[in-house]
Order: structure tokens, then sequence, then C-alpha cells
């Protein structure tokens, strides 16, 4: 039977996900934008008719895409729209990576790129992220690796999960030089860069030919379930990843919301602002328990438990009803990933932190 199954699948497994336990009242496994769905959701999943779910959507989802274009000063077809940022993460690797070819992963960060890379039968190199260097990459020794092992494909996480680092704009044009002498393709996953203060435009660097950029709806307007993301690219790169996507791959309702969401400015900055208050409130009170927080240009924050697993803290809090991102799938079994919630929520971590922890109240 394991005879009819591709080589490369060999010691894959599924990527455990935080989100869906069923104890769970106050899940910080996530990171969302705190204020939640933003009203035009709801107001565009009610003007939907049950007629308009018998049609197919549009199959290469023109008019969103024609709207983001318009929304970032690109061309249409240099925007690729995708049923969540995951499914567009695991068709870059399709037209790609052959077996045997490198990607080069910085670690910790987001396991489904790893994921997406080895099933094509291509070979990770990672390239580690220190613990005493608070985990932020250290470019120039990034960019030696890359000119050493000439990769087919760099992910980059920015800003990174778990690790909170965004990098500026000059780190970025170093890294993409590095790889445009060795013909690699950089691909920047920008899932989380809507609720960064430090947000910077980078579509424009795409004009240099071995760039993708990938974001996602999910994060910045909470809408996990609806699946939308999109990415942004060279136009013949986006021809190649056209011609390796699913058709209607993005649904009436994922396009409908997409259109919606597309203006929504200020909403974004409201939750950055939110999530800047709320990340000094926890900052602040997790400075006071005997852990480490990692500063974070995210709207969630790394934390390390000195030596206490995160499962077991995470039993305890669980029979509170709150849930942390445990973070032992990214190899760092006592840290935790807290994501940002409203402050009614970070005051009832807090508090259940510094009861199972043993400390005073802060
Ligand atoms: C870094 C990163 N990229 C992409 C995704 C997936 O995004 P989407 O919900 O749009 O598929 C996640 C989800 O957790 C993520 O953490």
């Amino acid at each position: 039977m394991d005879k009819i199954f591709r080589d490369a699948l060999k010691g894959l497994e599924a990527c455990y996900h935080g989100g869906s336990i069923d104890k769970v009242r106050l899940d910080f496994s996530t990171s969302l934008n705190p204020l939640g769905p933003p009203p035009s959701i709801a107001e565009t999943v009610r003007s939907l008719s049950i007629s308009d779910l018998s049609l197919y959507p549009e199959s290469d989802s023109r008019s969103v895409c024609y709207s983001i274009a318009n929304s970032q000063k690109l061309a249409p077809d240099e925007v690729l729209l995708g049923n969540g940022a995951s499914e567009l993460l695991f068709m870059i690797p399709l037209i790609a990576i052959e077996k045997g070819d490198i990607a080069l992963i910085p670690s910790p960060t987001y396991g489904e790129y790893s994921r997406a890379v080895l099933m094509m039968g291509g070979n990770i190199s990672y390239y580690p992220l220190l613990r005493e260097d608070d985990f932020r990459l250290q470019i120039d020794s990034f960019t030696e690796t890359i000119d050493e092992i000439m990769p087919k494909l760099v992910f980059l996480c920015n800003p990174n999960n778990p690790t909170g680092e965004y990098l500026d704009r000059s780190a970025v044009l170093d890294i993409l030089e590095a790889c445009r002498k060795r013909d690699t393709i950089l691909v920047i996953d920008e899932a989380y860069v809507d609720l960064s203060p430090k947000k910077w435009y980078s579509d424009d660097l795409i004009q240099n030919g071995n760039l993708i950029i990938v974001r996602s709806l999910t994060k910045s307007f909470s809408c996990a379930g609806i699946r939308i993301g999109y990415l942004v690219s060279d136009k013949k790169i986006i021809s190649a990843l056209k011609a390796v996507k699913i058709p209607w791959n993005v649904t009436i309702l994922g396009q409908k919301v997409a259109l919606a969401l597309i203006d929504e400015l200020e909403y974004l900055k409201k939750g950055v602002e939110l999530v800047e208050r709320e990340k000094a409130y926890l900052l602040h009170a997790l400075g006071k328990l005997p852990v480490y927080a990692i500063q974070s240009d995210a709207n969630f924050i790394l934390v390390d438990l000195k030596g206490r697993s995160a499962a077991s803290i995470n039993e305890k809090l669980l029979e509170r009803g709150i849930y942390l991102r445990d973070c032992a799938s990214f190899h760092l079994p006592d840290f935790v990933r807290i994501g940002i919630r409203k402050h009614e929520d970070n005051v009832e971590l807090v508090e259940a932190l510094t009861e199972i922890l043993g400390v005073e109240e802060v």
C-alpha cells in the first residue's frame, strides 16, 4: 500500500494548529485583530442570497484583483487571490521546487513553509534564530548563507510568527539583493503586517522580479473562517502560479467579503492602536512575573517560561477556560505565544498567570 505514495511524503505529518479546543473561553492561541470582525463582514454576508450561492464565483477573482491593484498602485496581473494565505504558500513550491532543491527558512517560524517545500521533494536548510539574540535575524550572516547555499526559495515571515520581529525596508532590501544575485525567489509572508505599528509599504519591491509577497485578511479582520489571502508579485510569477491554481479557489462569499474589506483602513488603524495599548499592558505585567517576554512588533508576544513547560501551564489555564499557543511545534516547548486580545481578557490572563506562577498580584 505504501508504494502508492510519493517518496517526498515520507515522514510528513499534519501540522498542529491552535484555535479549536472545546473548553476554551478565552483563546489566546490565535492572533487576530482584537476588535473582532468589522460590521462590513456581517453586512456582506447578509447581502448574499441563496441564488448567489448557486453560481460559480469568478475563477480568477478578477474583480478583487482589480480592486487590490487599484488600492496598492499595482497592475491587476500582479495580484493573485487565494483561499487564505495558506493556499498561496502551498502553490509557490509547485512552480519553483524540483526534487532536491533547497529552500532556506529561518527557524523558529511558521511551520507550513517547510511542509509545502518537503511535499514537492525539496530540502530545507534552516537558519537558526538564537534565543540569546531574542531570535532576531542576523542580516549579514543570513545574506552570506543565501550566497553560499544558493537556495531556490527563501521564506521570510515578516513580522515573524512566533517571535514578533518585523524587519525594516533596508534589511529586506539587503536580503532581496542577495537573492537576486543567486536567482533565488524571496517569499515574504506578511500575514500579520496590518496589525504592526511599524508597517511599511513593500509592494514596489516586486519590480525586482524575484519577490512574492503573501498577505492574509484572516488576522487583519479576524475572519479566519472566510479564508481570504492574496499575493503580489511579478507578472511572470503570477502567470506561472495561475497555471497551477485550482479553478474557483475563492468562494463567492470570500470574494465579496474581500471587496468590502479593501477600504477598511480606519478599522485597521483602530486595531493597531488597541494592540499597542494592550501590548504595553501585557509586557509590563509579564515583566513582573518569573518569565521573559520577547519584544514584539506584532499582535502577539512570545514568552519564555524559563524552564516551565507550556503544556503544564496550559493545562492549568484550561481549568479557567484560557488557552495559549504552546510553542512545542516551533521546537520551543517552554515558550508560549500570546495573541493580544481586548483589555478585560488580557487582565484575566495576567491574573490567572499570576496565580499559577505563584507570585504577588501585579
Ligand atoms: C505566518 C502565517 N502565515 C499564514 C497563515 C495562514 O493564513 P490564512 O488564514 O490566510 O491561511 C498563518 C496562520 O496562522 C500564519 O501564522
